[in-house]
């Protein structure tokens, strides 16, 4: 990634050190993502597990530890977030790790195809035509029954509905720094930061978030089955489709 509006390794420190706050509900949607993962390799999806943009390596820990048998290629842009993921998963011979640009198609071919692919607030870093082409990508990428968890931002479609995200974000964030730290420092780093972009306005380049409605029409468009929305909140949701 070696365009200036691209994300960089400071935004990769910066992440790792406020996200703990800013990521509402972390916990809560890691379960939500493997207990999906985990119903498609029950119903027989035996590919290997993709996480996409595998960051601090949350999900691909998750995975790991779910399910024994499985096999997880953590992909991520940023070498020092490959190399949190590596140290975090415990050097496992289960993961494998690699550097891709998210936007390009050469990472796309598999040897085998994926039982599931899991991505969390990363692919709003696409344009429209870009999620269009990713989506249908992951769909021919996995095997019959596997599953495409989309974890990520969600642009709201009117300013009310923007408002409300703003407000919920900072809510969400005010409360995990007091559960973590018992004073709201974490949530003034978040201030400082303007992480809250529902709040502060101006998009960072870098972040092309769609609507909910698009995206879910998108997923439908490139194949997916029985797509459906199962968790949302402060301008981000959890959806996922299934290859049948
Ligand atoms: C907001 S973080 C999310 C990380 C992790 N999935 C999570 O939920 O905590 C976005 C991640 O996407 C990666 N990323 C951003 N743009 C990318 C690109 N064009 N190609 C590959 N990775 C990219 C960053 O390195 C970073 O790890």
């Amino acid at each position: 990634m070696s365009d200036s509006a691209a994300w960089s390794e400071a935004e990769s420190a910066v992440y790792r050190d406020l996200s703990r706050y800013a990521v509402p509900q972390r916990a809560r949607q890691v379960a939500m993502v493997t207990a999906l993962v985990r119903a498609a390799v029950a119903a027989g999806a035996d590919g290997a597990l993709l996480d996409l943009c595998c960051g601090e390596g949350l999900l691909s820990e998750a995975l790991l530890a779910a399910l024994p048998e499985a096999r997880v290629l953590a992909y991520d842009g940023s070498d020092s977030m490959l190399a949190t993921t590596r140290r975090r998963a415990g050097d496992t011979p289960r993961l494998e790790t690699r550097l891709i640009d998210l936007a390009t198609a050469g990472w796309r071919r598999f040897e085998r195809p994926l039982g599931a692919v899991v991505s969390s607030l990363a692919i709003h870093h696409l344009d429209a035509a870009g999620k269009r082409a990713l989506f249908a990508d992951l769909h021919a990428a996995l095997a019959p029954g596997g599953v495409f968890v989309l974890a990520d931002v969600v642009q709201p479609a009117t300013a009310a509905g923007q408002a409300i995200a703003a407000e919920l974000w900072d809510e969400e964030v005010r409360r995990q720094a007091l559960e973590l730290d018992g004073d709201l420092s974490g949530f003034e780093a978040f201030e400082r930061a303007e992480w809250n972009h529902f709040r502060h306005g101006g998009l960072d380049p870098i972040d092309k978030p769609s609507s909910l409605v698009e995206q879910l029409d998108w997923l439908r468009a490139a194949g997916f089955a029985d797509v459906e929305l199962h968790w949302m909140t402060a301008g981000q949701m959890i959806a996922s489709g299934w290859r049948r």
